[in-house]
């Protein structure tokens, strides 16, 4: 393996991080990155770099980084870009692995002063095979590793889960972070991209592939200058991990935004996307769909056929969720005939019995919801399952009803489901059945089904690629 690929492992799995530019200053950002480690309980050491600090956050300070006398895995740098050379130099002098620049004021800024200092800091890099990511970065985070190395310690209240999300937004990953706390979603890697001094998304494809503990990819793309090491790199991991991608930047004021924004022109929209489709990657468009979509890849199996079972306790949800399935070119199956005449013997003629089903009828006897669901699962038409619950109090039991099944099957088929009470009366039942695997939930029939539809669409990727 090369030194460059085996530093990425030190960089996202360091035993000793450096902060270069650490204070005691709450108005610095070297103190929020102080405290995304320590409050993050980052288990190796800490080294806060300072010139004139004695100790940061009850941990003593160093002048240098040659004064730890130890060796530093991982130099997060926080000092200005005037300053950054000198630090880089001294990190390839002291063997530092990796490297997270969250420094701003590179080819980025109309100062032409800017790119050049960019290209020096690549070279130095580079010629060391050190990984950068950054600049212009809020940082990254490994949840497994309990490594917060950016400037927001609320990273750290993330659950710790299978979504890897690489985004060249500082901002887009906060709020893609934070919209995964509401939707209960589990996070192994949220890398912020920057200016990618020789990190890009490439070189994070092929690393996350080789991660245990990343399912599935989440990209946020505003523009890159090498889209086609992108691309080649997705469809050599074609089938391998699901990678669901959301592009900005098709409106032409988007270039420009983009360009003051990270350095790079966003570029032909539609070009990009046709690309990333041959690349295998399936994009969506908008923010929630890329977390939504993220969410199915990481925690549900693959569909076996496009066939879907829509059960709703209502019949409205399912009309809903059915529409989305049809747009999106899902079949809403017909059960077979076994499958039907338990579905009959469990409901009254006057439900809509057959696909999409609505169990409405059997809100009184959860035994009778959990029957319905128990045959749809063993129903060979069915490659996955859309189910819908929304409370009304007399069916408050559904949930509970069904969730001894869901566990023991425990999704042999992706169970996709909306079940949405008023806040606090399921809220922890939901949860408890998305902790252990059981199903994966969303907060409207829309969404769930949407998010169905990408797995299909995956599945399909998947097969083809298998030829
Ligand atoms: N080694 C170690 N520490 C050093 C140092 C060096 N060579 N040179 C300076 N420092 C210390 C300073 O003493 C200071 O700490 P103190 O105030 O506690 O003494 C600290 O590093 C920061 O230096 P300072 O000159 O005060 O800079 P700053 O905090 O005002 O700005 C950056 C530094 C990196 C935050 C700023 O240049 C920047 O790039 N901001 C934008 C970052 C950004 O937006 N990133 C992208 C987000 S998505």
């Amino acid at each position: 393996m090369d030194k460059y690929l085996q530093n990425m492992k030190f960089l996202f799995n360091p035993s000793s991080v450096a902060v270069v530019g650490a204070s005691q200053n709450p108005g610095k950002l070297g103190f929020h990155v102080m405290k995304s480690l320590t409050n993050g309980g980052f288990p190796g050491k800490i080294f806060p770099i300072n010139p004139g600090g004695q100790e940061i956050m009850g941990i003593s300070c160093y002048p240098t980084l040659a004064a730890c006398g130890d060796m530093v895995d991982l130099a997060i740098v926080v000092v200005p870009a005037s300053v950054v050379p000198t630090v880089f130099q001294e990190c390839v002098k002291n063997r530092v692995k990796g490297i997270v620049l969250i420094t701003a004021g590179f080819k980025e800024i109309e100062d032409p002063q800017g790119a050049v200092l960019h290209e020096q800091l690549a070279a130095i890099a580079d010629r060391a095979q050190i990984p950068v990511i950054g600049p212009n970065t809020f940082g990254m985070i490994n949840f497994h590793a309990r490594l917060n190395a950016s400037f927001t310690p609320e990273f750290s209240l993330l659950k710790k889960g299978h979504i890897a999300l690489v985004s060249q937004s500082g901002g887009m990953s906060h709020l893609l972070g934070f919209l995964g706390i509401r939707d209960n979603a589990g996070f192994s890697k949220i890398v912020g991209l920057g200016n990618r001094l020789n990190v890009d998304f490439a070189q994070m494809i092929e690393y996350l592939c080789e991660d245990s503990q990343t399912k599935a990819i989440a990209l946020y793309v505003e523009g890159i200058d090498d889209p086609g090491s992108l691309v080649e790199k997705a469809k050599a991991v074609t089938g391998r991990k699901p990678i669901v991608a959301y592009k900005t930047g098709s409106a032409h004021v988007g270039d420009q935004a983009s360009l003051s924004h990270t350095g790079s022109v966003a570029g032909k929209h539609d070009i990009y996307l046709a690309a990333f489709r041959q690349a295998g990657i399936v994009t969506v468009p908008d923010s929630q769909q890329l977390l939504d979509v993220a969410k199915a890849f990481a925690y549900c199996p693959i569909p076996r056929g496009k066939g879907i079972a829509v059960l709703s306790g209502q019949a409205g949800p399912g009309m809903a969720g059915s529409d989305i399935c049809e747009r999106e070119g899902l079949e809403i199956v017909s059960f077979t005939p076994q499958t039907q005449a338990k579905i009959n013997s469990l409901l009254p003629p006057l439900a809509l019995r057959t696909n999409p089903v609505d169990m409405g009828p059997a809100w009184y006897d959860a035994s009778a919801i959990a029957g319905i669901v128990k045959a749809v699962m063993d129903d060979d038409n069915v490659g996955g399952i859309l189910l819908f619950m929304m409370f009304a109090s007399a069916n408050v039991d559904a949930v509970s009803g069904m969730a001894d099944l869901l566990k023991s099957w425990n999704q042999r088929k992706p169970v996709i489901s909306c079940m949405l009470s008023p806040p606090g009366i399921w809220d922890e039942q939901v949860c408890e059945l998305e902790e252990c695997g059981a199903i994966v939930n969303y907060s409207t029939p829309e969404r769930a089904a949407r998010a169905m539809a990408a797995l299909c669409k995956w599945a399909k990727m998947t097969r083809k690629n298998k030829g």
